[in-house]
């Protein structure tokens, strides 16, 4: 029996470019592992009214992390006609299975690493290495909307002035959310050396929210002295990021926000390319790219393959396979700094499966 069970999500269009170009790395590697396939997408909600069908969750259940590629996601009303006209009218309502999978299964921490490897001709800045930490399961996203205000929300003080057809999103943070997202900066600040944790919020406007998760932050970072502790408005993040990406280090932030940075971050590193996220909770980890399906080059293995080959290494990481995580990085690193082998984003022809097989000759 393998030493890992994983759970093999591809998804939809380039989503299965990239993951399989990651099996080439995780092949060469030798990495001890079952790949189970799950059924995850677009595909699902038309035929069967579920984008994450239960069958992929009990699966997901009996392996020990996930492995994610990308999904396609459409508005309500286009959603609502691709379904299978026999299941239409019948209550069955999108959602998107990547934030449906972080609720479920408790996955609070969104990591986002973005550094600038030596030679990509993307980067922003040279020497670019920054982390984000994005709360994953709170904020803005969890779910809870109304296409116009409901009557009885109205008894709600300070409501009375909204308009009727206004649409409603409701935005939750707890204490108990904040701090746990906020400590796991911290304690990966320590265990990495990194020297600064910046807390992204926007207190002065989100007074009730934002001020709820900055008091979080302020208690936790009492308890790690030797680590700065600062903080900015997420308007003013946008700016001081792109002046100077230095003075940052570790960035933790509420749901929306960090969507928000962690793009703006994986953009000074080379952009969707180079983007790799970790959805880790608890017990159980979904480890994706951070772009979509990008449908127009689905199939035609034109993408490049380094998010996801980077989500690897995160993965392995997790896993507790640091060696190999490492050689994984190294061969990333060699090859882009020997730029041999590039795709259409970088200026190049390479394929997909071609730069795969370029990081895997490196290992
Ligand atoms: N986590 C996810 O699965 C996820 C994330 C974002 C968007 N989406 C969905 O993906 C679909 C397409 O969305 P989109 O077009 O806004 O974003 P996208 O990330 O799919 O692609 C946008 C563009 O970025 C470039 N790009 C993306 N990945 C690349 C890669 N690996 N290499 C080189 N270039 C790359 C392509 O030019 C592409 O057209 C939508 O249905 C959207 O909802 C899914």
């Amino acid at each position: 029996m393998a030493k890992y069970r994983i759970a093999w999500l591809p998804g939809d269009g380039i989503g299965k470019d990239v993951t399989d170009a990651a099996r080439i790395v995780l092949d060469g590697l030798g990495v001890d592992a079952e790949y189970i396939h799950g059924d995850i997408g677009w595909e699902f909600w038309c035929t069967e009214g579920d984008p994450l069908p239960q069958r992929t969750l009990d699966m997901m259940a009996e392996t020990d992390c996930a492995f994610f590629g990308a999904i396609t996601s459409k508005g309500k009303d286009v959603a609502d006609k691709e379904l299978d006209p026999e299941l239409q009218g019948k209550g069955y309502s999108y959602r998107s299975p990547i934030v449906r999978m972080r609720q479920l299964l408790d996955l609070y921490i969104c990591l986002r690493p973005c550094k600038a490897y030596a030679g990509n001709p993307l980067n922003y800045k040279d020497g670019i290495d920054l982390v984000v930490f994005r709360e994953n399961t709170q904020g803005m996203y969890i779910g809870v909307e109304y296409p116009q205000v409901p009557e009885e929300f109205y008894a709600v003080k300070g409501t009375e002035k909204l308009p009727r057809d206004a649409a409603i999103s409701f935005r939750a943070i707890t204490p108990g959310g904040s701090e746990r997202i906020v400590r796991s900066a911290f304690e990966y600040a320590v265990k990495h050396n990194r020297k600064k944790v910046t807390a992204v919020h926007k207190a002065n406007v989100l007074r009730q929210t934002d001020g709820v998760f900055m008091e979080a932050a302020r208690k936790v970072a009492v308890e790690y002295p030797r680590i700065e502790f600062d903080n900015a408005n997420i308007d003013a993040m946008g700016m001081w990021l792109l002046k100077n990406p230095f003075n940052y280090d570790v960035i933790v932030t509420t749901n929306l926000f960090g969507d928000i940075i962690s793009d703006l971050c994986a953009q000074m590193v080379g952009g969707l390319g180079f983007g790799c996220s970790g959805n880790i909770g608890q017990d159980y980890a979904v480890f994706e790219p951070t772009h979509g399906s990008a449908p127009k080059y689905a199939g035609q293995y034109k993408v490049n393959p380094i998010a996801t080959i980077l989500a690897a290494k995160m993965m392995l990481d997790w896993l507790g396979e640091t060696d190999k995580a490492a050689q994984l990085e190294g061969a990333v690193a060699a090859v882009i700094a020997e730029g041999r082998f590039r795709t259409y984003d970088m200026g190049g022809e390479s394929s997909t499966l071609d730069m795969a097989r370029a990081i895997a000759d490196k290992l």
